[in-house]
């Protein structure tokens, strides 16, 4: 693709009144259908998100005053030159969906560079490859779990909703690391389908309270039990609320109880919450209950969603495809054969090199964050070949068109995991894998979920795995069909749905 650098936005006098006055009638519209249709489950999400670059307008015109401008850059080589580390050079966000979301003050949120390095190096220690290293005791156990749920199924031939089984396990690990009393979503007698569908209901509203961020303000001033009645999975979103909340302050309270008593308060296993509270050292201001609690939000979604999306579409090939699918079975032959008396490590695991290649070929598929993620040079100009981008600029570029760049990627759209084995790789291939961004405001996450994809798809697809196949599932229940900021497949999907026999 040649190189092209778009300006956006740039809008006249006359076009602001127009598109004023389609506003305000947009807005009469919206307020009605949410005040007489449920307030989160039936935005017109997909509908408005056509819209959408109207009110994209709208929200810079708002922001930046008349004559606004984000360039979006189109150029692989680039990427690593703008998702840059803190020591090239500072690195602001550009929250245009900021506002609508709910999540003030959390790391992922902060635009300035060095409030966000403050707020986010408490974590680091809990998602490096270390740190990780250290969790993996607590993904086995996990993992047992959930296969003696397999074992109580075998043979039965139950469907099983497998992207909910995916949402529970990865929901119950963010919540070990970051909780006390964390969550046990596997449990539940129906894999938390209420929990997966509040998720996703929340992740299709984003587009509607990113464009209308006082849309969230206005459905919080609606009475809790009124939004219940409308539609009872509102409440999930309360609910979630409620409980960070509740985490927070049971670590809080024990603090002041401590300082009474001036006995050690952590113990050897310390949850994120706890050490953020008690050794991160953040000033105070930073540790309010409210700021706490959005942070908390924060990491436990990110936590969640990501990791299960790439697991549904891994798992959707593997089960689909038995050439995949014996292929992996027969190379996890070795490190898995005594399981689960013996668990493998991450490092073994990351030997098998087909098993890897089918790991990459499902990120690059689900494509990390779909759209353009904007980044500002607070003060330094960035040179982007003959043009000089002065400070203070939103330079976006998008991660989906470095993954599906037929260019480096030839076929892009499709499943082939022997592109990543060794031989078939290029270097190319390696600059344009940018499924967790780059840079200071990289994903947090992405040892985790390497981590939790290796031990979970080795567990379901060993020699000796659950018995699953495919029930009526098809490509287009899994490819993802909708940028809602996370990506999505298409909204009337039945998900991922396996027999167990
Ligand atoms: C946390 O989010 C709430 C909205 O849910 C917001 O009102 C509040 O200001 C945020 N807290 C901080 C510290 O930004
Ligand atoms: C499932 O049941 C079959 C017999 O119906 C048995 O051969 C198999 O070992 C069982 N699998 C697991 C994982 O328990």
């Amino acid at each position: 693709m040649p190189c092209q650098v778009w300006i956006l936005h740039h809008i006249g006098i006359a076009s602001v009144w127009v598109f004023f006055g389609v506003f305000m009638l947009h807005r009469l519209v919206v307020t009605v259908y949410r005040l007489v249709f449920s307030p989160l489950a039936r935005f017109p999400g997909p509908r408005l998100a056509g819209a959408s670059s109207l009110y994209e307008f709208y929200f810079n015109f708002c922001k930046n005053g008349k004559y606004v401008f984000e360039l979006s850059i189109c150029d692989p080589t680039f990427y690593d030159k703008l998702y840059v580390s803190g020591s090239v050079r500072p690195t602001e966000s550009y929250n245009r969906f900021a506002d609508g979301v709910d999540f003030d003050g959390s790391h992922f949120l902060t635009i300035s560079h060095g409030l966000h390095r403050v707020r986010r190096k408490p974590f680091e220690p809990y998602f490096s490859r270390l740190g990780v290293t250290q969790l993996e005791p607590t993904i086995h156990e996990l993992m047992d779990k959930l296969l003696g749920r397999f074992d109580i199924l075998n043979g039965t031939n139950t469907v099983v909703r497998l992207d909910h089984v995916l949402t529970c396990f990865t929901g119950d690990v963010i919540s070990r690391i970051c909780c006390d009393s964390p969550t046990d979503l596997i449990d539940d007698e129906q894999f938390s389908a209420d929990w997966h569908e509040a998720l996703n209901t929340i992740v299709r509203s984003m587009p509607l309270f990113e464009s209308f961020p006082w849309l969230i303000r206005v459905v919080r001033l609606v009475p809790k039990a009124f939004l219940t009645w409308l539609d009872p999975r509102s409440q999930l979103f309360n609910d979630w609320k409620e409980m960070a909340e509740q985490q927070v302050q049971q670590i809080k309270d024990e603090r002041s109880d401590a300082a009474k008593t001036r006995t050690h308060i952590t113990g050897p296993k310390v949850t994120l919450l706890r050490h953020l509270i008690h050794n991160s050292g953040l000033p105070e201001i930073e540790l309010s209950t409210s700021r706490l609690v959005n942070e908390t939000q924060v990491l436990l979604g990110a936590g969640t969603i990501g990791t299960a999306r790439v697991l549904d579409l891994i798992c959707y090939y593997i089960l689909a495809r038995s050439e995949v699918r014996a292929r992996v079975i027969s190379e996890l032959n070795t490190v898995m054969v005594e399981y689960p008396q013996r668990k493998p490590t991450l490092s073994q695991l990351e030997r098998c090199v087909y098993f890897q290649a089918v790991i990459k070929e499902g990120l690059r598929l689900s494509y990390g964050v779909m759209r353009r993620l904007p980044r500002v040079s607070p003060s330094v100009a960035i040179q982007f070949r003959r043009w000089t981008i002065p400070p203070g600029v939103p330079v976006g570029m998008s991660a989906y068109m470095q993954l599906m760049d037929p260019e480096i990627f030839f076929t892009p759209f499709e499943f082939i995991s022997e592109r990543w084995l060794p031989g078939h790789v290029t270097t190319q291939m390696h600059r344009n894998f940018v499924p967790f961004s780059k840079g200071s405001r990289n994903c947090l996450g992405m040892n985790l979920a390497y981590a939790e994809m290796n031990h979970v798809l080795a567990a379901l697809f060993r020699p000796e795995e659950p018995r699953f196949q495919l029930f009526e599932t098809e490509e287009s229940d899994i490819t993802l069909a909708h940028d809602f900021v996370v990506p999505l497949p298409r909204v009337d999907s039945k998900g991922l749905r396996v027999v167990i026999q």
